[in-house]
């Protein structure tokens, strides 16, 4: 099995472009639009989808030079599908199928947020026979029960307003810091005090965990925070910006990690894979490996250049797919802004 997978991912702001052979990553090259939207604070779709168009046919051939093949030697072609933003997406899954027609090669359209997972494969090994992935980024928040990353992922819950990163980002606006606000409240968060300020844990306790045992919400505690804001400045104080990013940051990841080993437990898996932008953070990286030794489960977190977006994620999805005999996409696929998080590749 030493098929030369090419991975495209293009769902959001980055162009990423990889190549994987036999779970060794031989290529992985990224072009990021993230520059032009601090202005804005938020990603424009539209600037995102024709940067991609620029930046397509450069990042391709450098993932080519980088892994010294050329276009000939490529295998099967894997691309996001979705979900993501419908122009992005359109961009990578346009250039893959035409890739795969005119390599008359197999095209597999995947799953971004199952590709999140599928990196640490890459990084860490062969994965165990079942695990729990939790995947944090700026535009999801999900648990899932993977049997079998190729063929078999159970939705466990997920996040029923902001994304973890998204509500980093909202309070980074809050706190007068940068876009996106997610690494620079980290770094706050680490001059605060946690215990200063609690804020509400959401879909913790109670009627409303018992409900939703798997689920997240965070605009609550957004909102909690914009208030705390609004009274410090009423009462004319100093905003303790550090305290605010550590009591919020506790009470975020606290509420991410609780409920991933609680889903390990519950389906007696002893390993926990965790992916996305989101776990970059350092509070949530303590907290995962606290849990770890208290509770005996592996706990697999990719190095953070395989947490952002990356076409690494993608080739090895697609390396999974091929090696586990999967039939590929058919051409006619379109992409999936909102694809299910239990669809791994479209039919
Ligand atoms: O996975 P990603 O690169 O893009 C997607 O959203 O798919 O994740 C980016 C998100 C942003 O919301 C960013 O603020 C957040 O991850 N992020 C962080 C950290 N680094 C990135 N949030 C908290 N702490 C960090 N260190
Ligand atoms: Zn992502």
């Amino acid at each position: 099995m030493n098929e030369l997978i090419l991975g495209i991912e293009t769902s959001c702001d980055e162009t990423g472009i990889a190549l994987v052979r036999d779970g060794e990553l031989l290529a992985d090259v990224t072009a990021t639009s993230m520059d032009e939207y601090a202005r804005f604070g938020g990603i424009i779709p539209e600037i995102a989808s024709r940067a991609h168009l620029e930046s397509f046919i450069p990042t391709l051939d450098a993932a080519l030079e980088a892994a010294r093949v050329t276009l000939d030697d490529v295998d099967a072609v894997a691309v996001t599908a979705g979900p993501g933003l419908v122009g992005s997406l359109t961009v990578g899954v346009t250039a893959a199928k035409a890739l795969a027609l005119a390599l008359d090669k197999p095209f597999y359209a995947v799953n971004h947020i199952v590709g999140h997972i599928a990196v640490d494969q890459l990084v860490h090994g062969e994965f165990p026979d079942r695990f729990i992935g939790l995947v944090v980024s700026g535009g999801h928040s999900h648990l899932m029960k993977v049997s079998d990353i190729a063929t078999s992922i159970e939705e466990l819950g997920g996040t029923l307003d902001d994304a973890a990163g998204e509500a980093f980002d909202k309070v980074g606006r809050l706190l007068g810091l940068p876009y996106p606000g997610g690494p620079h409240i980290d770094r706050l968060a680490r001059e605060g005090d946690r215990r200063a300020i609690r804020f509400p844990r959401g879909l913790s306790r109670g009627k409303d965990k018992a409900r939703h045992p798997y689920d997240y919400s965070f605009s609550g505690l957004k909102t909690a925070v914009a208030r705390h804001i609004e009274g410090c400045l009423a009462r004319g104080e100093e905003l303790p910006k550090a305290d605010i990013a550590a009591g919020f940051s506790d009470a975020v990841c606290e509420v991410l990690i609780q409920k991933a080993f609680a889903a390990c437990q519950v389906n007696d898996c002893d390993t926990l894979v965790i992916g996305g932008g989101f776990s970059a953070n350092s509070q949530l990286r303590d907290m995962a490996e606290e849990g770890s030794r208290k509770y005996g489960i592996e706990v697999r977190i990719p190095p953070i250049r395989y947490c952002t977006d990356n076409g690494a994620m993608i080739a090895a999805l697609g390396w999974s797919l091929v090696r586990a005999g999967v039939a590929p996409s058919p051409l006619d696929i379109t992409v999936d802004t909102g694809l299910s998080r239990e669809t791994i590749v479209v039919r």
